[in-house]
């Protein structure tokens, strides 16, 4: 594997950003009629417009040569033909699979997965169906009517994101709650008004062995035995989903309650298998494969395009442009859409967790670029009202996607309307800028004294060639969300790619998970001094002398 810093393409686009340095977007645009056609692509609905990005022809032909370089084609080859490219874990990564809509095999190992695919897939909608018809009662005879995810990371952004974007479609008399951080609060508000006659608690851990969701799913299921005056209950009101069927039993719960997936399925790309259970009991299975036929459909566009005309390469590459490139450390994610209000956090796991790593394949520290970027956002415009004053002002260049649907996902289409007039305005604005001769014109048509014009021109001017990418489609759907997250999901492929390193383990968290199960033990009032450093010490002397004495 050759670093990416040592491609030859690599040193042609250092040289290049320099050439392009003085470059505006208002004068590319300005110079070039066709630039909107020759920056953007559609996929069915979905116009992807990146032509608002400091990009050239010569940028577009640059990045894909060092993708080549990458061997791009041949990595995207290799995780559709499930090889096991999650070395560090032994495993393949092949949640496409999952979605995979044509009745050929898919292989892992030389095994055929769809079989197995299919068969869970089935458990999951006579489940779905008989939560929904009543032919699964609770364990007094009533319907199950809330539905609570206790799993984190993975096993809750995932679903929770999906079902929070496709809340116009959840089925009638369903309300799907989703519970994750340790902190009691989190469960203990999920459950204020819930019955436990009429809930049921999906408990989804890959490993089941998380100790967030497992102390949440014994807090559960103590509220309902209390609740319910008998263990038996535990067998109507609890399912699980997992890798581990050990550990599903150990904790109780009967095996035919599991909805079983692989381990070459991440946690954070894991919401196409049984861990989007939460979603189908949401939406109905119909929708649930609605949702995987649209990610299916950008599968077979990644796996085919050419790369300088697939979507996923480009988003991925002008990632790599700016943080390689410009020295930009943050990437915002801007969905005008406010059922796509958990979409950003998302996509903090999806891509910090795969990329933010500074280990090479071959076991090197990356000293020289750097990797992941920070990710972060809120819906418009909302974030209008927050942020944006730094994205149009500030000292720093953050690349950002603005993402909306055509058509409201409700019956307000006023409020449509002028919420897309300000997705549009925005990208013009971060783009066009503002000049000093713009503001002296509007403050002397205003009145302004020329003393005052003086004083306020450099405040109110807008460098503007900041750079935006558009995602725009017709309306938010199962499928069209679908297709959404794995453009997503490839584009971070890309970029583990090209950063050369492995995109599907997560060692970053093993670190602070051993501490803290050590750090458990030293909690108690007894005398013990604990062997960390003096700060950690302090810290928790200090929580000592501070807890009343019934939590010690
Ligand atoms: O935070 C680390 C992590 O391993 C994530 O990658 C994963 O999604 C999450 O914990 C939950 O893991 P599990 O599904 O095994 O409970």
């Amino acid at each position: 594997m050759t670093r990416l810093s040592e491609l030859p393409a690599y040193n042609k686009l250092r040289a290049h950003r320099a050439e392009i340095e003085g470059l505006h977007l208002r004068e590319m645009f300005a110079a070039d009629p066709q630039r909107f056609s020759r920056f953007s692509l559609q996929l069915d609905d979905l116009l992807f417009d990146y032509s608002k990005n400091r990009i050239t022809s010569e940028t577009v032909g640059l990045l894909t040569e060092l993708a080549q370089q990458a061997d791009l084609e041949r990595w995207i080859g290799r995780m559709f033909g499930g090889e096991a490219i999650n070395e560090t874990e032994g495993r393949a990564v092949f949640h496409v699979a999952l979605r995979h809509q044509a009745n050929t095999p898919m292989t892992v190992a030389g095994q055929d997965v769809m079989p197995a695919v299919r068969t869970v897939q089935q458990q999951m909608r006579r489940f779905v169906d008989a939560l929904h018809s009543g032919a699964h009662l609770g364990h007094t005879g009533r319907k199950l009517t809330t539905v609570i995810n206790i799993g984190i990371g993975g096993s809750d952004l995932g679903p929770q994101m999906v079902s929070t974007a496709l809340r116009p479609y959840w089925v009638e008399a369903i309300d799907v709650r989703f519970v994750s951080n340790v902190d009691g609060a989190h469960i203990t508000e999920a459950l204020r008004d819930a019955d436990p006659e009429t809930t049921l608690f999906i408990v989804a851990s890959k490993t089941f062995t998380t100790l967030e969701t497992l102390t949440n799913a014994k807090t559960a299921r103590r509220w309902l035995v209390e609740g319910l005056g008998s263990e038996d209950a535990v067998a109507k009101h609890f399912v699980a989903v997992s890798t581990n069927l050990n550990e599903v039993k150990r904790f109780g719960i009967n095996p035919q309650n599991m909805f079983e997936f692989w381990d070459w399925v991440g946690g954070r790309f894991s919401c196409w298998s049984a861990i989007g259970l939460s979603i189908a009991c949401a939406v109905g299975m119909e929708q649930f494969e609605q949702f995987l036929a649209g990610a299916a459909s950008m599968d077979q566009h990644f796996r085919n395009a050419p790369l300088e005309q697939n979507i996923p390469v480009l988003l991925g590459l002008l990632g790599i442009w700016y943080t390689n490139f410009f020295g930009c450390e943050a990437q915002a994610i801007l969905p005008y859409d406010q059922y796509l209000a958990r979409f950003p956090a998302y996509l903090q796991q999806a891509e910090m967790e795969s990329n933010g790593k500074r280990t090479d394949r071959q076991g090197q520290q990356i000293t020289d670029y750097q990797t992941a970027p920070i990710i972060w956002g809120e819906p418009g415009t909302n974030s209008q009202h927050a942020f944006f004053q730094l994205l149009h002002q500030g000292t720093r260049l953050i690349p950002t996607d603005f993402i909306a649907a055509a058509n409201p996902s409700t019956e307000l289409h006023d409020h449509h309307q002028l919420l897309l007039a300000n997705f549009f305005a925005q990208t013009e604005a971060l783009m066009q800028g503002k000049t000093a001769e713009q503001v002296h014109a509007e403050l002397s048509a205003a009145g302004a004294s020329p003393a005052t014009i003086a004083q306020l021109t450099p405040h109110r001017c807008f460098p503007g060639n900041r750079p935006s990418t558009a995602l725009l489609f017709e309306r938010l759907t199962p499928r069209s969300l679908g297709r959404l997250i794995a453009l997503y999901e490839h584009k971070i492929f890309v970029q583990g790619v090209l950063w050369g390193i492995y995109s599907f383990d997560q060692w970053g968290v093993e670190l602070g998970k051993q501490l803290a199960k050590r750090i458990i033990g030293e909690l108690a009032n007894d005398g013990t001094v604990p062997k960390h450093d003096a700060s950690t010490n302090g810290q928790i002397a200090h929580y000592r002398r501070l807890r009343e004495p019934s939590s010690r």
